[in-house]
């Protein structure tokens, strides 16, 4: 049986929005759409793996409530975010589009890849036109699926630097079924489970605890345990962005923790990592050089990295140069201008620490394995 468990809106003027969350509601998804969104044919952007497990029910169910429906699909994991996808989809799209009738809007039915891309598919094509998120990760429901940040990774040079090109476009609707987390691999889920693990870190000591407390039951999806874990998390990431959706005020940055130096590890090691994965590692990184610099307490970056661990996250380097981390780093322009971090003072409490040396931050990658 279907059921709806939560709903929030994002305030963001008039630009909010609605987070519908429930248990097997993908086959009401049309109903829901119909509702909330202004168009009578769905575009639909999916993975390889999520069309072939789910892309009949959302299809169906769109057909149901009367819309047109088009699906596009691109690779499974981080390549989905290549500019030549972007090319391909837009080029679907606006075929699709052509037909004076049709008023087109995007869904973007998968992981943070997905949602990423039709993010800013959405977000560029006729200058920005509306989309759906139905986040069918962890990671996508419990963080990216909110915010409206969207981008592809691009070739610079010999490197492929993620999310260079970029908007911030807010979806008109995001729904998220739990129940579709079954089929998710338990690589995944521990990987969303480190950004989630992150919120804890810079604003909820309580969800932290949480996820000590329950971190088995989170890993063999008990949905009761992943439904308390996700509600929470995008609870913090809708009152930071609606507080600071431009990353203006320096409160949306605080959501980077671990990110400076996880991007890097993510990019060096050519996607390897996953998202989640080189996260977890910037975050022990970042905590190494909070302590150093007197900011935190030991014993905490301990409890932080325990979990970490506990989880099946990686919190050292495997097979990467110090010196590749340190180039990838260096293509972050955020960080560059006046070397700044996310570090935390205690779980809960976050705070951007400008001026860290260079030389420090090498350090501590090297202390992690950077060979
Ligand atoms: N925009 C943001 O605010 C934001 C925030 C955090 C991360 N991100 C981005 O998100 C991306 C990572 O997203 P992700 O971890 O969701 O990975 P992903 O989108 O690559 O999905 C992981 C894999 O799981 C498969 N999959 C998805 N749902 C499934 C399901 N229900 N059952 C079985 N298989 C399923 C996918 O096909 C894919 O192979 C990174 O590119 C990262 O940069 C964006």
């Amino acid at each position: 049986m279907a059921k709806t468990v939560d709903s929030l809106k994002i305030e963001l003027g008039e630009r909010s929005y609605e987070i519908i969350v429930g248990e097997k509601i993908l086959d009401e998804a049309g109903s829901f759409i119909k509702r909330k969104v202004r168009g009578n044919s769905a575009f639909i952007i999916t993975s390889k793996t999520v069309k072939r497990l789910y892309g009949k029910r959302l299809f169906d169910s769109l057909r149901r409530s009367g819309f047109d429906v088009e699906i596009f699909s691109v690779e499974d994991g981080e390549g989905g975010k290549d500019i030549n996808y972007y090319i391909s989809a837009i080029r679907d799209l606006s075929k699709f589009d052509e037909p004076i009738e049709r008023v087109v809007f995007l869904i973007n039915f998968g992981g943070g890849v997905i949602g990423d891309l039709g993010g800013f598919v959405a977000g560029t094509y006729r200058r920005g036109i509306p989309y759906v998120h139905i986040p069918t990760t962890l990671l996508a429901m419990a963080d990216s699926g909110i915010g409206g940040k969207s981008g592809i990774d691009f070739i610079s040079g010999r490197k492929k630097i993620k999310n260079k090109v970029g908007v911030i476009h807010q979806p008109s609707l995001v729904l998220c079924d739990i129940a579709l987390l079954q089929t998710l691999p338990e690589r995944e889920i521990v990987n969303g489970l480190s950004e989630v693990i992150k919120h804890g870190c810079i604003k909820s000591s309580e969800l932290f605890s949480f996820i000590e407390e329950n971190l088995e039951k989170i890993i063999n999806k008990n949905m009761d345990a992943i439904f308390r874990a996700v509600s929470i998390s995008y609870r913090i990431k809708a009152e930071i962005v609606s507080m600071d959706e431009r990353e203006t005020l320096g409160i949306r940055t605080l959501l980077n923790y671990g990110h400076t130096i996880g991007h890097a590890v993510e990019s060096a090691s050519n996607m390897r990592y996953l998202h989640g994965e080189a996260v977890a590692i910037g975050m022990v990184c970042a905590n190494d050089i909070a302590t150093r610099m007197g900011f935190l307490d030991k014993s905490i970056a301990e409890r932080i990295e325990k979990l970490l661990v506990r989880a099946g996250l990686p919190v050292n380097i495997k097979g990467i140069k110090t010196r590749a981390i340190m180039d990838a780093l260096k293509h972050d322009k955020k960080f560059m201008g006046k070397p700044r971090m996310v570090i935390i003072k205690k779980v809960g409490e976050a705070e951007v620490v400008d001026g860290v040396s260079l030389e420090l931050i090498e350090e501590v990658i090297r202390n992690r394995g950077g060979s």
